[in-house]
């Protein structure tokens, strides 16, 4: 443990996705992806794809020793497959050399969202199809790119992909059916297992899948995590944990399905799309989970048969708000949700190497001159800072820490109007100003952790 309490070498950088900042969509051959149907805004989001040279010297300047980007499938396969698309394989190619320059560490996601259009008209995730597409497409980047690229992470954030997406339809493609949403769920998992095979067959360094989890509490538990519950209560937690969170843990690190989904599964469409042999194809060995966490889910039980569109399974359950400071988002500022979940991860996975993928808060920044004081995140990510120093004490094994976002970008179905960055965006003019948490954030990185 160095002095700031972080161990040597653990790992500081920061992530972002290609939908949300590169623009350029149909620059080199790229199609649409879901996003760009699905989206009222304009994608030309941070033209990355132009301004990639400033953002990674940026980073550079900020101290960054790793950076997590996805690639855009859309360039790769604009067609859903065939033959890739060299010209938008290129741009990736492009970044890794200037990461390479600038000594910072590449961390890919394969997935992050942008499913291309051409694959949803045959079916999207829903269909089985696409589970095998994913795998082609995995191989396909690590064949131009695996050279430079040493960790791969198949999927970001499945849940949100499958029950926003098909589920309660507030993200792309927008589609609203339980079933669908269940469905696709499994083929992302599936997804997960036959890239995850065509990765190591490739000889890929080390692989692993960044998942969105939350503790699940009562609001009464906000405050004191402990609090005993009553049985209703504890039956309407474990039920939203299946649904969150262990229907991808499981899956992926022991092969088997909670006992809680199957029920709500059969309910909702069936397990018709759900094979033998599936279970050992997700189950494959991870290098790394990557683990996002923003807030907990506060659930109680209620006396009501209606489920929430975006948690079919959840009747009888409410979610609820909770009296405690919250980001613009709406979201509850709950830092000891991170070592609670860390320690869980721990308990249950001991074998198994964590790395924070995203955190980090949308706050209204103000913005006097050149300066943008943004006090608010600094101390947001401080605090997480500290609880997850306190789990990485208990031993929980985090390898490293990255901050959701480097720069201001476009928030899927909220727009623009979300600032996530440590760096702010002008999007009149595409001129990046690094925020006061950019400038706190490179002293945490060069001592490797807090001042205290
Ligand atoms: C998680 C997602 O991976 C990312 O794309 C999104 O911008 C952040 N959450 C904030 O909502």
């Amino acid at each position: 443990m160095s002095s700031a309490g972080f161990p040597e070498g653990f790992v500081w950088g920061v992530s972002t996705s290609a939908y949300q900042i590169e623009g350029a969509t149909s620059a080199d051959g790229r199609l649409p992806s879901i996003w760009d149907t699905f989206s009222a805004d304009r994608a030309e989001a941070c033209d990355h794809y132009h301004r990639y040279a400033e953002d990674v010297r940026l980073m550079k300047d900020l101290g960054m020793a790793a950076y997590r980007f996805s690639v855009s499938w859309a360039r790769v396969f604009p067609q859903g497959d065939g033959k890739p698309n060299a010209a938008g394989l290129d741009f990736y190619d492009r970044l890794l050399d200037e990461l390479g320059d600038a000594g910072i560490t590449p961390y890919a996601t394969l997935y992050h969202w942008d499913l291309p259009q051409a694959l949803e008209d045959r079916g999207g995730w829903p269909s089985r199809d696409t589970a095998r597409h994913f795998a082609d497409y995995a191989a396909a980047v690590h064949e131009r790119l695996g050279d430079r690229v040493d960790t791969w992470f198949t999927l970001n954030e499945p849940w949100v992909a499958a029950f926003l997406g098909y589920g309660s339809g507030s993200h792309a493609p927008g589609r609203t059916s339980a079933a669908e949403a269940f469905r696709s769920a499994h083929h992302m998992l599936l997804g997960h297992g036959l890239a995850t095979q065509a990765l190591r067959a490739a000889g890929a360094a080390r692989v692993g899948a960044v998942l969105n989890l939350s503790p699940v509490m009562t609001p009464a538990q906000v405050s004191d995590f402990d609090r005993p519950l009553s049985d209703e209560d504890a039956e309407a937690v474990r039920r939203i944990d299946a649904l969150a969170n262990r229907q991808f843990l499981e899956p992926m690190l022991r092969g088997s399905h909670p006992a809680e989904l199957l029920p709500i599964v059969e309910r909702n469409g069936g397990l018709g799309h759900v094979r033998d042999g599936d279970l050992q194809t997700i189950a494959q060995p991870l290098d790394l989970l990557g683990v996002n966490y923003y807030t907990p889910l506060v659930v109680q039980a209620q006396p009501s048969e209606l489920a929430d569109p975006a948690w079919p399974g959840s009747e009888g359950v409410l979610f609820c708000t909770v009296p405690t400071a919250v980001t613009a988002m709406g979201w509850p500022i709950v830092p000891g949700g991170l070592s609670l979940l860390l320690r869980r991860l721990s308990h249950d996975h001991p074998d198994l190497d964590l790395m924070i993928t995203e955190n980090g808060a949308d706050f209204v920044d103000v913005v006097t001159g050149d300066d943008i004081h943004d006090v608010e995140r600094i101390s947001f990510i401080e605090e997480h800072l500290r609880a997850l120093r306190a789990a990485v004490e208990e031993g929980a094994r985090v390898r490293g820490y990255l901050v959701w976002t480097l720069l201001d970008n476009l928030e899927w179905s909220d727009g623009y109007r979300r600032k996530f960055g440590l760096v702010h965006v002008d999007f009149a003019t595409q001129r990046r100003r690094p925020k006061d948490s950019a400038l706190w954030y490179r002293d945490v990185i060069r001592r490797n952790g807090l001042a205290e």
